[in-house]
């Protein structure tokens, strides 16, 4: 039903310098296949078709990821390893790829902000690459939101429940249930100091949004950091009108920390290599 999936791309990932001093983050293997191939996998099996990314300077790599790359396709055609390239094929030939820049990093609210020009005017979901999520028993995180939205129609923020002292790295939401693994959202604090922390319900990286997000984008103030946060914007939309968080079903990755991208390798290797 939605088309769009907004990658945010821009950021620097330094916990994995000097990996990332030449490579997008966002293209760090788990195993063989990049973290972004596995967000846009998600989209797609969502039912997302227009891959929009908002990049910054040095993350060509991700463009050409997703182009055809004549040379080397050249030399193994034919060969045993040409069945290696048939996923990302596959995904070339299923949707279309656009890329935008954020010129200053200005946090993920402007990053999202700056992505306004590939999202038509119409709900689009966003996925941060570096959460990878899975779920074996069933629709993976995105679908799971996209049912929310059908019935309700207003931007929806995945969470989970993490230790008491991990709140300060995540955007925190209050609110109240109206189904088990549903919650209206009256509250939501970027990255709260425990202590502070209204629930220790944390926000991870799948959202779907409805395209007001950007007017009021547009007039949120830096918070956190300096930073303009999706997380303020979120929380004026909640006061507006409606939020809601969904305790998603399945198992993420916070594949942004080498602990995180460990437990994200160890598990694919053990899920699709170990004989
Ligand atoms: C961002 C958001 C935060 C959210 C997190 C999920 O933070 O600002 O609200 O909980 O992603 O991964 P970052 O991890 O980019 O600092």
């Amino acid at each position: 039903m939605l088309q769009t999936c907004l990658f945010p791309a821009a950021g620097y990932g330094t916990r994995f310098l000097p990996a990332t001093k030449s490579l997008p983050k966002e293209m760090l293997p788990i195993i063989t296949k990049p973290l972004v191939h596995y967000g846009v996998e998600e989209a797609l099996e969502a039912g997302m078709d227009n891959m929009a990314f908002v990049v910054g300077r040095g993350k060509r790599a991700l463009e050409d990821y997703f182009d055809i790359s004549y040379e080397l396709e050249h030399q193994i055609a034919g060969t045993s390893k040409e069945p290696l390239l048939t996923d990302i094929r596959k995904i070339m030939g299923s949707c279309t790829f656009s890329f935008t820049r954020q010129n200053e990093m200005r946090g993920l609210g402007h990053a999202i902000y700056t992505g306004k020009t590939l999202v038509r005017d119409e709900a689009f979901g966003v996925i941060l690459a570096d959460d990878l999520c899975i779920n074996e028993d069933g629709e993976n995180v995105l679908s799971q939101m996209m049912r929310i939205y059908e019935r309700y129609r207003c931007s929806i923020v995945a969470v989970m429940e993490v230790e008491r002292e991990q709140t300060k790295s995540y955007g925190v939401v209050s609110g109240r249930f109206i189904e088990d693994d549903l919650l209206m959202v009256d509250d939501m604090v970027e990255k709260p100091d425990p202590s502070e922390a209204p629930t220790n319900l944390a926000i991870i990286g799948r959202y779907i949004l409805t395209p007001d997000i950007f007017d009021i984008l547009e007039h949120t103030k830096p918070g956190k950091n300096g930073e303009i946060q999706i997380t303020d914007a979120l929380k004026t939309q909640a006061k507006q009108g409606m939020v809601l968080a969904y305790k998603f079903k399945g198992r993420r990755f916070d594949c942004g920390s080498i602990d995180g991208f460990m437990e994200a390798t160890n598990f694919f290797y053990a899920k699709e290599y170990k004989k």
